[in-house]
């Protein structure tokens, strides 16, 4: 079956709950992962690189659909970074024709699992018909109260909390704001993540043990997770350890008491 036409979330609100699903405590309320490990894994069966990423993309679909039945909150995936522009223009073609296949025939899933979406990154210079897309998705999607669904694209944390920057101190020449005003509260409010809680968990597939820029400001205190699963063989049991993992972890965010 080819992705255009795979049933992506075939869950309802009905889903039953596993065992094993109900055994993890502790979950965490926003989870980014870095989607690491198409090229490697394409390139392993002798195939092209392209062929990986669309592997990936099922990949992709499993994990929402698992961070919906497991209530996730908020879930940010990293799909194309700004530093992905290096890349051979061909393969960022297959990747952005990817992206956009995915949001156009998943959006009517998406919307029926209640699910809101919103893509972060920078979007002057994409492609006017691609930013038409993400506007409408975004807004098509803007009132569901289920999973929040945070797609980085065309991000980088130091371009984002650059952009802050900028935006705050226009507001300090402007006189809405004055120096004394600038705290940590306000440079949160002015990222694409407004109003989205710093994640508590990244995971990267992939192997490489980095995090490449991605929610640079809002993992300040995120529980790392490094697998080294490529992602397009990243399923169920993949989530599950990672989950596993935090929940073992113990948060202290600076003070010397463990924060559940
Ligand atoms: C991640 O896989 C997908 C994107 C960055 C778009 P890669 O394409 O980085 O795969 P590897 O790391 O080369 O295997
Ligand atoms: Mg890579």
């Amino acid at each position: 079956m080819s992705i255009e036409s795979a049933n992506i979330i075939n869950l309802d609100a009905s889903s039953t709950t596993s065992a094993s699903e109900s055994a993890i405590s502790n979950l965490p309320t926003h989870i980014g992962v870095t989607m690491d490990g198409n090229g490697r894994w394409a390139e392993a069966r002798g195939k092209a690189r392209t062929e990986g990423h669309r592997e990936g993309i099922k990949a992709l679909r499993m994990l929402v659909e698992s961070a919906i039945r497991y209530k996730i909150p908020y879930l940010t995936v990293f799909s194309f970074s700004s530093e992905n522009w290096r890349r051979p223009k061909t393969e960022i073609d297959f990747i952005f024709k990817l992206m956009r296949k995915f949001v156009e025939s998943d959006l009517k899933k998406l919307i029926a699992n209640n699910v809101r979406v919103r893509i972060i990154g920078e979007r002057d210079g994409l492609e006017k018909g691609l930013q038409k897309i993400i506007q409408q998705v975004e807004s098509k999607t803007a009132h569901n109260t289920g999973l929040n669904l945070n797609v980085a694209f065309n991000y980088g944390g130091r371009s984002e909390i650059t952009s802050a920057i900028k935006s705050i101190l226009k507001d300090v020449q402007s006189g809405k704001h004055t120096i004394e005003d600038v705290d940590e509260d306000l440079v949160a409010r002015s990222l694409f993540t407004a109003g989205i809680p710093d994640p508590d968990l990244l995971i990267r597939t992939g192997g490489e043990k980095r995090t490449s820029n991605f929610l640079v400001w809002q993992s300040a205190y995120a529980e790392l997770v490094f697998l080294d699963v490529l992602w397009p063989d990243f399923d169920e049991k993949s989530f599950m350890s990672s989950l596993k993992q935090y929940a073992s972890r113990q948060r202290r965010f600076g003070g010397i008491e463990t924060v559940k």
